[in-house]
C-alpha cells in the first residue's frame, strides 16, 4: 500500500475541523459521539455549542442532565446523551477529572465501543488502534476487493485485523505520522473520495492498489449480508378444552424463542406435517380435534414459524395423566397469562369466531 500517497493526499486535502485542531481526547470523544448522530456540517453547530458550554469533561460532568439533552436536542436517540452525561462522570469520579487517552480505559466507559475508543485514543495521543468505521469498512472492501460481509461478526472481525495490519505497516514506515493521522487520512478517503456511489477513483492516491478497481468489483464491495436469513420452523399447538371449560397451558423454558412466556402444548415438527401425523401424548386417547386453525406466516427476526392452532376436546381434563408442566386454567383466565404475539393472534380470531 503506497502509504506516502495516503498521507500526502490528507495533508493536502483533508477538511479542516475544528476536532481536528486539537488533541484534547475530551473534545475528540464529544465529536465522534456526535459525529455518531448526524453529519459533518450539522455537526459542527452542536461541537461547537457543547465545547462553548462545557469547556472540559469536568463542566459537563457536573451539568444537570436536563442541560445536557436540552443542548442535544435535535439529534435524537437521547440515550447517547445520557451516557456522554454519565461517562463525563466517571472520568470526574475514577480519572480526577483528567480523561484517559489508554484504550481499556476509554473503552470502559459508559456508551464508548471499539471505534470511538480507537479514535479517541489515537486521534488525541497517537495510541496505535485502527479506527474502522463505515467509511474504512468501504475503503478496505474495495482496497482488498473484501467479500467478507460487513455486518457478520466474522466479517468484522476479519476487517479489524485487516485494519489493524495496515496501521501497523505505516507505523513502520520511516517518518511515519502517526496513528492519529493516519487513521483520520483512511476515514478521510472514504469520506471524500471512496464513496458509496460514483468514487472518485480518478482522484484516488491509491487507485493503483486497488484490487475492487481492478477487478471490476467496485460497485459490489462492501458485501452486506443483509438481513439474517429466517430458517423455518412448524409449530403445532393442542388447544385442548374439556367439558368444564378448562384449557391446559405450558411456560416456555430453555434457551429459544419466547423464554417465560406461557402457550398452548407445542408439538414442534421439522417440516409441513398433517395433524394425523403428530406423535400425539398418549394420555391423548379419547378425544374429538373440533378444528384446526393455520395462521398466517408469523415473521421474526430470524424465524418463519408456520403455526396451525389444534382445537382439541376432551371430557374431562383432571382425569387425564397430564405432564406436571402443564397447566388447566379456566379458559377465560387465559387472559392472566403472558403469551407471545403469535398465540395473542389465535386468541383474538377464535374469539371472534365464537362470537
Ligand atoms: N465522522 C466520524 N468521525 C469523524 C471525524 N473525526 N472527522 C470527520 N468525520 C467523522
Amino acid at each position: 500500500m503506497d502509504f506516502p500517497a495516503l498521507i500526502r493526499w490528507y495533508l493536502d486535502s483533508h477538511r479542516p475541523l475544528p476536532w481536528r485542531e486539537t488533541r484534547d481526547p475530551y473534545r475528540i470523544w464529544l465529536s465522534e459521539v456526535i459525529l455518531q448522530q448526524t453529519r459533518v456540517a450539522q455537526g459542527r453547530d452542536y461541537y461547537d455549542r457543547f465545547v462553548a458550554r462545557f469547556p472540559t469533561v469536568a463542566d459537563l460532568a457536573s451539568a444537570p442532565e436536563d442541560e445536557v439533552l436540552k443542548l442535544w436536542q435535535g439529534l435524537g436517540y437521547y440515550s447517547r446523551a445520557r451516557n456522554l452525561h454519565s461517562a463525563a462522570q466517571q472520568v470526574a469520579a475514577l480519572h480526577g477529572g483528567v480523561f484517559p487517552t489508554e484504550y481499556a480505559a476509554v473503552r470502559a466507559l459508559k456508551g464508548i465501543g471499539d471505534y470511538t475508543a480507537a479514535a479517541v485514543v489515537s486521534f488525541s495521543a497517537d495510541v496505535p488502534y485502527a479506527v474502522v468505521d463505515g467509511n474504512v469498512y468501504r475503503v478496505l472492501s474495495r482496497l482488498f476487493d473484501l467479500a467478507a460481509p460487513i455486518d457478520t461478526a466474522a466479517g468484522k472481525r476479519e476487517f479489524a485485523s485487516l485494519a489493524k495490519g495496515l496501521l501497523d505497516d505505516y507505523l513502520l514506515v520511516p517518518g511515519h505520522r502517526g496513528a492519529g493521522l493516519y487513521n483520520q487520512a483512511i476515514m478521510e478517503l472514504g469520506a471524500l473520495v471512496c464513496t458509496p456511489k460514483s468514487p472518485k477513483c480518478g482522484e484516488c492516491p491509491v487507485a493503483g492498489n486497488c484490487l475492487a478497481r481492478k477487478y471490476g468489483t467496485i460497485g459490489g464491495r462492501p458485501v452486506k449480508q443483509g438481513r439474517t436469513k429466517q430458517t423455518p420452523r412448524w409449530f403445532h399447538y393442542l388447544h385442548i378444552t374439556d367439558e368444564r371449560g378448562r384449557t391446559v397451558i405450558c411456560r416456555r423454558e430453555g434457551r429459544d424463542i419466547w423464554q417465560g412466556l406461557y402457550e398452548f402444548p407445542l408439538i414442534e415438527t421439522g417440516s409441513e406435517t398433517e395433524f394425523g401425523a403428530l406423535p400425539l401424548p398418549s394420555f391423548l386417547s379419547i378425544y374429538t380435534l373440533v378444528g384446526s386453525v393455520r395462521m398466517p406466516k408469523h415473521v421474526l427476526s430470524h424465524r418463519i414459524i408456520h403455526a396451525v392452532f389444534h382445537r382439541i376436546a376432551v371430557p374431562d381434563l383432571s382425569a387425564l395423566a397430564l405432564p406436571a408442566e402443564w397447566l388447566v386454567v379456566p379458559s377465560e383466565r387465559l387472559g392472566d397469562y403472558a403469551v407471545a404475539r403469535l398465540t395473542e393472534l389465535y386468541l383474538t380470531t377464535e374469539n371472534k369466531n365464537l362470537q
